[in-house]
């Protein structure tokens, strides 16, 4: 009895300063692939609604090694990264921990998230095909990329990018590895120089009579032509939604998942709600021309003025499923030598 009354007393002063160093220590440490423009706006407006600092580390590789390095001492809470492959890479080196509430799972469609609940879209954004504006409207399948008449007219970013990564990953869903193959070969076969540079320097390309078509995020085009030196560059194209008469046009997604060890586990969910929230998903679809992932969150005009269209319903896990067999596609295409 004695004993059962020391315990209850114990755990009730483990509780008491348990909360009370939470209450001590207001803030939540973020890991972030998205770039500060995007997210210090965000992350401003969350400190001011609930007092919790944010502390953000910003890089463009490395997140699973250092987590991984840093192991049940890390003092990520949060980490960001900008498309799926990144989050299932963090998923199946066990860096993740499954985590709801009421808010996730209301604003986020079972399409845009983990099954098992260790990462949540936050946004998406179509892999459209842009075609220079000379040559007029088409209407493009991705599929229709390994046409002869394409032959020294595609531009692209490296076949290995994990933007292309989950595209071809997609046409192996869709396709199967050999007719995935075959239009990889074919795609290769009508490029009009080596992978390089970003998505927006294939616009570039396109605006200097270097290619005809080219792969890009929806965003880039928004991006493009809010910036003054590389307004030209998109004025030059059209964007293209690919196939609107078929399976819709493949989507990918930035997002976000709790850290294994998030040390302010509550702090780190409170954020997570901020980030799905309406006024959030706002500043998102404004800031970087992206769509929300929450229903009913408009996109900005300028991205609505793109036109309605079609997405490849086909969830994000199956997708990354396919992601080792695109890469070693890939490779076998020498899509990018
Ligand atoms: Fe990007």
């Amino acid at each position: 009895m004695l004993n059962k009354i020391w315990y209850s007393f114990l755990v009730l002063v483990t509780l008491f300063v348990t909360s009370q160093s939470v209450a001590a220590s207001e803030e939540v440490n973020v890991y972030s692939y998205r770039q500060p423009f995007l997210v210090k706006p965000l992350f401003d407006e969350f400190t001011k609604e609930s007092g919790i600092k944010v502390n953000v580390v910003f890089a463009k590789k490395g997140m699973a090694e250092r987590l991984t390095r840093e192991g049940e001492y890390s003092p990520a809470d949060i980490l960001l990264t900008t498309d799926i492959s990144r989050l299932i890479e963090l998923h199946d080196k066990g860096l993740l921990q499954a985590t709801t509430s009421t808010e996730l799972a209301s604003a986020i469609p079972a399409q845009f998230k983990a099954s098992d609940d260790t990462w949540y879209a936050l946004t998406t954004r179509v892999r459209n095909i842009y075609s220079a504006k000379r040559l007029g409207k088409i209407d493009f399948n991705y599929e229709d990329l390994a046409d002869k008449k394409w032959q020294g007219k595609i531009c692209t970013r490296s076949g290995k990018h994990p933007y292309n990564v989950a595209l071809v990953a997609s046409m192996i869903a869709e396709h199967g590895e050999a007719d995935t193959l075959t239009w990889l070969k074919q795609v290769k076969a009508n490029l009009a120089r080596k992978p390089q540079g970003s998505d927006r320097a294939q616009v570039q390309a396109i605006h200097q009579k270097l290619c005809d078509v080219s792969l890009g995020n929806s965003y880039y085009f928004g991006n493009m032509l809010k910036d003054k030196k590389q307004k030209v560059w998109a004025d030059a194209v059209h964007i293209n939604f690919p196939n609107q008469s078929n399976r819709g046009a493949h989507v990918n997604i930035s997002g976000m998942g709790m850290a294994k060890y998030a040390p302010n586990k509550a702090n780190a969910l409170a954020l997570m709600n901020f980030l799905v929230s309406e006024p959030a998903q706002k500043m998102y679809a404004e800031t970087n021309m992206e769509y929300p992932v929450r229903p009913g969150v408009k996109a900005s005009d300028l991205v609505a003025s793109w036109g309605k269209f079609k997405a490849d319903n086909l969830s994000l896990e199956t997708i990354a499923k396919q992601r080792k067999a695109a890469l070693e596609l890939l490779d076998k295409a020498k899509f990018d030598l």
